[in-house]
């Protein structure tokens, strides 16, 4: 199988050929942040939104954008052009740079930018006709989920329980309150009013999440922006998690009970087919 493209420091390269220093900040202290972007058709899903959340991880931990917006939007248009798939999952990394080993940065370093093209990974048929399984777990990430870090180890830790128990992903929950999934966003339905966690320090501001909002607008559903009671996971109508690489997807099994009927529900199904729609 041939190499993904990839892009290290304005050098296009396949990606097993790319190379960082040890004393990468990335490496040694997981001092960087990333965006992960789906592309349909050799179309980049959303871009603008992607690499405004860049823009703003970027600012939240004080490393100034190597590249303008078109720069941004030519790396990413290379890598397109570079891959032999039409649907892809574009990682792109940027990280403080190379230093010795100290907490304490100077302010002019010069950040460390890697990004690679990657197949989509195809969501598996029996996940649209069955759901999926999810699990809960406390919640023992940082205050500042809303930074895409790159420094994911609670959220791996969480993810693996999920794997572990056979399901696919894990709802975070902090002070009794179900925030997110450990690389999705979290709604629930409950009595025809859809749920989701309001924008704030503790979840991700998930590009997807706000694609389905809008769906949900547009298909006249009323969606509040609150607080979910961990409780309320048992007692939805429906669940879903979404992520770029997931879209939207019921969950029909949490902690080993049923959700509802243990049926992907009917708001979910309206708002897939209308992602489905817009995506073409
Ligand atoms: N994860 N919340 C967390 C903690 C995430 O890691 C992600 C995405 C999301 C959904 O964001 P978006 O809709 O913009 O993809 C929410 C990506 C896919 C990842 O880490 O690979």
């Amino acid at each position: 199988m041939s190499s993904a493209p990839a892009f290290l420091n304005g050098e296009y390269l396949p990606l097993e050929e790319c190379r960082v220093s040890v004393l990468d900040r990335g490496f040694i202290f997981g001092d960087g942040i990333y965006e992960l972007i789906t592309v349909y058709q050799n179309q980049p899903f959303y871009l603008a939104q992607h690499l405004d959340r860049l823009q703003r991880s970027l600012s939240e931990i004080k490393v100034v954008s190597p590249y303008s917006e078109s720069e941004w939007k030519e790396l990413i248009t290379n890598l397109i052009q570079r891959s032999e798939d039409q649907d892809l999952a574009i990682y792109i990394q940027v990280t403080r740079g190379v230093a010795p080993r100290d907490h304490v940065y100077a302010n002019n370093m010069t950040p460390t930018v890697f990004a690679m093209a990657n197949k989509l990974p195809i969501v598996p048929k029996k996940f649209l006709e069955k759901g999926i399984e999810l699990v809960t777990t406390t919640d023992t990430r940082w205050q500042r989920c809303d930074i895409k870090a790159i420094s994911l180890l609670a959220n791996i830790l969480a993810k693996q329980e999920a794997t572990e128990a056979d399901a696919v992903e894990t709802i975070m929950i902090r002070d009794d309150c179900a925030l997110e999934g450990s690389a999705s966003n979290l709604f629930l339905v409950r009595n025809g009013i859809v749920y989701t966690h309001p924008k704030d320090n503790l979840i991700l501001p998930g590009i997807t999440r706000d694609f389905t909002i809008e769906l949900l607008e547009e298909l006249g559903i009323e969606c509040k922006q609150q607080h979910i009671p961990k409780d309320w996971l048992y007692s939805s109508d429906e669940l879903w998690i979404t992520s770029s690489t997931k879209e939207v997807l019921a969950a029909t099994k949490i902690d080993q009970r049923l959700v509802a009927d243990g049926k992907p529900g009917e708001v979910w199904r309206k708002t897939y087919n209308l992602y489905q729609q817009h995506k073409m």
